[in-house]
């Protein structure tokens, strides 16, 4: 199966730092994106946050004025699920929760044309099991960015066991469409990508707790002489901690409890202290006032 047709619709569900970001991709590529979320106002607060993202590019000489209004006007905010059904791919960027993420596409596929493809950016869920809730669930693949999505390469196209292939070709060659880099996956426990991280964060967050250096020291160590673009506490601050500790919870569980996979409990307590990271304004860091460390 080819690519999408750059006139075809996009929705994303689901307006936080992943859909915003898909959002601007997608509505880069050329497409009409439809943007929908439940909290109010979030839909558009995800646009105005892409709005203020591509300015920034017009002020560096990165991108015309003409584009970026091209850009902007190619983004609609949705207030009703219902407003979905001309989208020809609808895209889940909603809580890391398989309940919830069975929830909400169950409803899209009932709206939506039965050739609509169906993916979820999640970042740890079986796809398998979100498809097991599904009336078409050779129609769900994962289509998984990394944050930022504008700026980030790499995608992963996540086939579970009901997977149409020609819908996982479709994804990876849209994807490729869009300037990204594709990967084809399985839907094994955390992907690639979140598998092989998972002992950068988890050993991080021993050493710290294990009082070998706080966590600036370990990020400085990691990227200023380990030569990584981030250290793991900003990374997981960046990611939000509510998703990562939701991501090595599923590893976790996925594995039977594997000790590798232990969730660390000074993330829980970030987590419950509503320290999601730079999104609530702290975390490992303090981002209030203009506080923040520079941006990666
Ligand atoms: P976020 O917390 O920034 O945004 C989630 C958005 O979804 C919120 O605006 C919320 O109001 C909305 N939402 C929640 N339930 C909804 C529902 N039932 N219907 C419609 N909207 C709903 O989260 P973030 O970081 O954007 O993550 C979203 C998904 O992307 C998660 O599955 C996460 O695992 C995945 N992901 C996250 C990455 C990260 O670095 N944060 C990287 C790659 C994937």
């Amino acid at each position: 199966m080819h690519a999408l047709d750059t006139e075809q619709s996009v929705a994303v569900i689901g307006a936080g730092a992943m859909g915003a970001g898909i959002a601007q991709v997608a509505a880069s590529a050329g497409h009409p994106v439809m943007i929908y979320d439940t909290a109010a106002g979030a839909a558009q607060a995800g646009i105005a946050s892409i709005a203020k993202g591509l300015e920034r590019q017009v002020a560096r000489g990165k991108m015309d004025s003409a584009q970026r209004d091209a850009i902007l006007a190619r983004l609609s905010p949705v207030s009703d699920l219902q407003d979905l059904t001309p989208a020809r791919l609808v895209i889940e960027a909603i809580v890391e929760n398989l309940a919830v993420k069975q929830q909400v596409l169950a409803q899209v596929e009932a709206i939506c044309g039965v050739d609509c493809i169906l993916a979820s950016n999640t970042s740890s869920i079986s796809i398998t099991s979100i498809a097991a809730g599904l009336t078409r669930p050779q129609n769900l693949a994962g289509l998984h960015f990394f944050n930022p999505a504008p700026v980030m390469k790499l995608v992963e196209v996540v086939a579970g066991l009901d997977t149409d292939p020609a819908i996982a070709d479709c994804l990876l060659a849209t994807a490729r469409g869009w300037g990204k880099q594709a990967v084809l996956a399985k839907s094994t426990p955390g992907f690639i990508v979140n598998r092989l991280a998972r002992p950068f964060y988890a050993e991080g967050l021993r050493l710290l707790e294990e009082g070998a250096a706080d966590s600036a020291t370990l990020d400085a160590l990691m990227r200023d002489a380990g030569g990584f673009p981030m250290g793991p506490f900003e990374l997981m601050d960046l990611i939000g901690h509510d998703v990562n500790y939701a991501v090595t919870r599923s590893v976790f569980d996925a594995y039977y409890g594997d000790d590798r996979f232990l969730p660390s409990l000074t993330q829980q307590a970030l987590v419950e202290g509503g320290r999601l990271g730079r999104k609530s304004g702290r975390g490992f860091y303090d981002y209030r006032d203009g506080a923040a460390p520079a941006e990666p």
